[in-house]
């Protein structure tokens, strides 16, 4: 997998490029990218956003920004990157992302583009093969959304994980039918009162696993 991230703050994603998941991708071969659209403009004094047409609150990152920004990655037509690869947009106006689309992304190269203030505009549908969303509510920047989803996806690659069993009876995937995983106790087996479920102390693995089944049935 190639990961092009398309966002005016890199530095966000510091911390989360260098976790030891990430690390271990990059040694299989996997690839992670960021650009900032700000380095490409082709506007003067850096401008990456504009006031919207009509009026109204905020700032809208411009298309042309995008484009030139695509552009200079990927040496062609901004609007034919998508016959190559999965084009997302990060956007609260996205197909909400979950475990078998994080499946039906992994692997694949992708390109997330992330807005800022009020958005891109909505001409991006031009370039996109996707919009995406991490759930119902509204953050101020697609970054934090485009780190879950990468991570979401990252996490699925083979090898990448060093323990696959794992990323399998891992809470929604599914092997589980979508339900959450057993829950997990570590020592101390007692602890200001608050005692650890009795079968997984007995050392007895056929009682262990049919406990867990019941609880992932549960909920
Ligand atoms: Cl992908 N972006 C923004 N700005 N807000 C969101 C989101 C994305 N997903 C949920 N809320």
């Amino acid at each position: 997998m190639r990961a092009d991230v398309f966002t005016l703050f890199p530095q966000a994603f510091d911390w989360y490029l260098s976790q030891v998941h990430v690390r271990n991708a990059c040694e299989r071969g996997h690839e992670f990218h960021l650009t900032n659209y700000r380095d490409h403009t082709p506007l003067s004094h850096l401008q990456v956003d504009d006031t919207p047409y009509g009026g109204g609150a905020g700032m809208v990152l411009r298309i042309d920004v995008v484009c030139a920004a695509l552009e200079a990655v990927f040496q062609g037509d901004a609007a034919h990157v998508r016959d190559q690869r999965r084009v997302l947009e990060l956007t609260p106006k996205g197909r909400q992302l979950d475990d078998a689309f994080a499946e039906e992304l992994a692997g694949g190269d992708l390109v997330l583009l992330c807005g800022r203030y009020e958005g891109i505009d909505e001409r991006v549908t031009h370039l996109v093969t996707d919009r995406v969303s991490i759930g119902p509510y509204v953050l101020s920047g697609g970054e934090v959304a485009a780190m879950a989803l990468l991570d979401a996806v990252t996490r699925k690659l083979p090898g990448v994980i060093s323990n696959p069993e794992s990323v399998l009876s891992e809470s929604h995937s599914a092997v589980l039918e979508g339900g959450a995983e057993y829950p997990h106790y570590t020592r101390p087996a007692e602890f200001r009162g608050w005692g650890v479920p009795d079968v997984l102390l007995s050392g007895n693995h056929g009682e262990i696993d049919r406990w867990r089944a019941l609880q992932v049935r549960k909920g």
